[in-house]
């Protein structure tokens, strides 16, 4: 399918920029978006959406879920949805989390029905919590700071590789046989935050802990920090997920999609720690 044109939403984001990259090595066409550079995107500005499906047979859905301020992801994905098939585009494949209990009154899968009644194939990928938090992303400032504080207890969380959540996307954006499902993607093993940020502080030999805090404690925390009191409290609901050990169940949907076991986390670590991402 490399006369194939995809176009990818938050390009330059985790999984998006993971997702060209593969996408590219393939021969494809990509066309990766976000809030600036060559194709423009931006789920506050709807007249962005149009132009920059053109051309596109397929597209990697990323929405702004998880970001402060007023968001109606089912609207907005239905919108997309509704261009994106009067423009051509055969086949949508969705981002969204492994997550389907509200969070600080907040849908994680909120976006999901749209693009299900879209009439375009679709995928719908649910991902745990992404390893790339502690090297590249909410968890990065506080790992480099030797102290990571979290309301999530010593509840279990099955972190994934944000290169199988790539590896699936573009297996079901380029390849048959994907239409109509929905992956909940994990890594193999489900970790406590203390056994996680523990394999870093070994990998780096650097003094590095978990410390747990309440829940209220937390969001009074970030409240200080000038965190918006409700986007403080979304936060906070969502690290609760881990602590009640929600979706600590390993999924093997990563092996039967592409034949091979997910990345472990160890493996990232070890890989992350000689980059030296976590130096200071
Ligand atoms: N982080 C996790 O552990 C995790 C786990 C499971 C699921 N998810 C889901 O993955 C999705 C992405 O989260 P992430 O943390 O990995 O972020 P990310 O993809 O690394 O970064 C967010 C991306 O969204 C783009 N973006 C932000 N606001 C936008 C807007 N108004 N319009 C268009 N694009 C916008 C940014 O692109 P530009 O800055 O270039 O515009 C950026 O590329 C969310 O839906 C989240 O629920 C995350």
């Amino acid at each position: 399918m490399t006369d194939t044109t995809v176009l990818v939403l938050g390009g330059r984001g985790k999984t998006g920029r993971r997702v060209v990259r593969r996408l590219r090595e393939r021969g494809v066409t990509v066309r990766s978006a976000g809030r600036s550079g060559e194709v423009r995107f931006d789920w506050e500005a709807p007249e962005t959406w149009e132009p920059a499906l053109a051309g596109a047979d397929a597209a990697y859905l990323v929405d702004a879920q998880d970001k402060p301020g007023v968001w109606d992801a089912e609207a907005a994905l239905g919108e997309l949805s509704r261009l994106a098939v009067a423009g051509g585009v055969r086949r949508l494949v969705l981002l969204q989390a492994r997550v389907t209990e509200l969070v600080g009154g907040k849908s994680l899968i909120a976006g999901e029905r749209a693009v299900r009644e879209s009439g375009a194939q679709w995928t719908v990928l649910r991902p745990n919590w992404f390893f790339q938090n502690f090297d590249e992303g909410v968890l990065l400032d506080a790992v480099r700071a030797g102290e990571v504080a979290l309301p999530a207890g010593s509840g279990r969380e099955p972190f994934v590789d944000t290169e199988d959540v790539a590896a699936v996307a573009v297996e079901a954006l380029l390849e048959d046989g994907h239409a109509g499902q929905t992956y909940e993607l994990s890594g193999a093993r489900a970790l406590t935050l203390e056994e996680a940020v523990g394999e870093i502080a070994r990998a780096t030999g650097r003094d590095i802990r978990y410390v747990p805090v309440e829940h209220q404690a937390y969001v009074d925390e970030l409240v200080r920090y000038d965190v918006p009191a409700d986007y403080a409290l979304f936060v906070a609901d969502l690290v609760a997920q881990i602590r009640d050990s929600k979706n600590a169940t390993p999924t093997d949907t990563v092996r039967q999609v592409l034949g091979r076991e997910p990345r472990d986390f160890s493996g990232f670590v070890k890989e992350a720690a000689a980059r030296g991402v976590w130096n200071t």
